[in-house]
């Protein structure tokens, strides 16, 4: 493993700078072409709530930052590749002096050095704690989910998914023509409803970049084909990046407005639609939770993909549960509370209007579904659905269909 210094960069990025782990893989090129170290960088963040529990057992005082990070590092590499432990040791010493943490390195190599010898099984005794480490949530969503769940909250906490990527076609190349492209360039795919689940994002880059195919998750894609579609133009208030805008404009024809608050987010929408060359995305900088007189009542269909936990799609960012507080999570929801009730206000009578997230927890879909049709009793539930995990990549997406009277 040669770029264990991007590795430590990457990750500090997202411990001590706050970026999202996509996007700090992606700014150290070396680390695409390492495959051990940019796992290791995944495995650091999938491993969280353990590795802080082995350091709080193993330290007196337990380090911060630099140091703690090159703790998880090791104790990563001893516990999940096939590097002989002293060598494991040695190299995370030896990426401490490259980075500037040398001064540290006798501190970090006796604690790993310790590690090996008798921390490896270290767990904790008390069961939400220990649900807590195997699940790699924090102990506040441990405790969320049991009480949400009830029996079914371990089994959902301990699946351990496989991460896989999801490609879908581009409407207008097709998906037998995506697969006839995967078979010809060798590459190792399993066929979903929606696309292909592919091992190597890297062998279809032009596929990617030609427009003829995308990267889409199963849930996503699984919400598309449920979003209703009776003619006019879509309204989608949440959304950029533009996957589902872009989606729904290709399927149907159809123009769709798509919004999102962020400035910086609709530019994402414009570039993302026009690599796939679809010209009826309309990106517009709108705060959904504000009201849009002239789109009262003037749509069929209407979307709110609205922000969430990411809970359910902790197999991609592992890092979406590191820094989320119970009081982020009541925060979430009352947007979301928001944004569903504002986008009821632009649907036509018979229109629909679509309800999503990227969460598995109740919280945020069927309880804001039962708050909202409790207020509002022109709308009637068509639909509600779970991602199967087992179909979605170990991710769990929810979308609920409301049809107005
Ligand atoms: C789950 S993401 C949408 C994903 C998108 N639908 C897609 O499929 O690519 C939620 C989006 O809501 C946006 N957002 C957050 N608050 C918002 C608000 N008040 N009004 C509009 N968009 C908002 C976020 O910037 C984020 O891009």
């Amino acid at each position: 493993m040669k770029s264990l210094v991007e590795a430590y960069r990457a990750l500090s990025d997202v411990y001590l700078k706050g970026s999202w782990i996509g996007e700090a893989v992606k700014r150290y090129p070396a680390l695409l072409s390492d495959k051990g170290a940019y796992r290791l960088v995944y495995s650091v963040v999938e491993r969280e709530f353990l590795s802080e529990y082995r350091i709080a057992r193993l330290t007196e005082k337990p380090p911060k930052g630099a140091v703690k990070l090159l703790l998880k590092m090791g104790m990563a590499l001893l516990d999940e590749f096939s590097v002989p432990d002293h060598a494991a040791v040695n190299a995370v010493a030896e990426t401490a002096k490259k980075v500037g943490k040398g001064g540290v390195c006798g501190f970090v190599n006796a604690v790993l050095r310790r590690y090996a010898k008798e921390g490896k099984e270290l767990y904790p005794t008390d069961p939400d704690e220990l649900l807590s480490v195997k699940s790699n949530r924090p102990l506040w969503l441990v405790k969320r989910y049991e009480k949400e769940l009830g029996a079914a909250a371990e089994t959902r906490l301990t699946e351990k998914p496989t991460v896989k990527t999801h490609l879908r076609p581009a409407v207008a190349f097709g998906k037998d023509a995506l697969r006839q492209a995967l078979k010809d360039k060798n590459v190792t795919f399993e066929e979903t409803e929606y696309g292909f689940y592919v091992g190597e994002v890297g062998a279809v880059s032009d596929l990617l970049s030609e427009g003829k195919a995308t990267v889409m998750s199963y849930g996503s894609a699984e919400v598309c084909e449920n979003v209703p579609y009776a003619g006019g133009k879509i309204l989608d208030l949440c959304a950029a990046p533009g996957g589902k805008s872009v989606l729904l404009a290709e399927k149907h024809k159809a123009e769709v407005v798509a919004c999102d608050l962020y400035e910086h987010r609709v530019e994402l929408i414009e570039k993302y639609a026009a690599r796939m060359r679809v010209g009826t995305v309309k990106p517009t900088v709108w705060d959904g939770t504000r009201l849009r007189e002239e789109w009262k009542q003037s749509f069929q269909t209407v979307l709110a993909d609205v922000p969430c936990s990411g809970f359910g799609s902790l197999a991609s960012n592992p890092d979406v549960v590191l820094n989320r507080t119970e009081s982020d999570l009541a925060a979430i929801v009352k947007t979301q509370k928001q944004l569903l009730a504002a986008a009821a206000e632009y649907v036509a009578p018979g229109g629909a209007l679509v309800y999503a997230t990227c969460s598995d927890l109740p919280s945020e879909d069927e309880d804001v579904v039962n708050w909202f049709l409790k207020t509002r009793e022109e709308f009637s539930l068509e639909k509600q659905q779970y991602t199967d995990p087992a179909l979605g990549g170990g991710e769990c997406y929810y979308f609920a269909v409301l049809r107005k009277r």
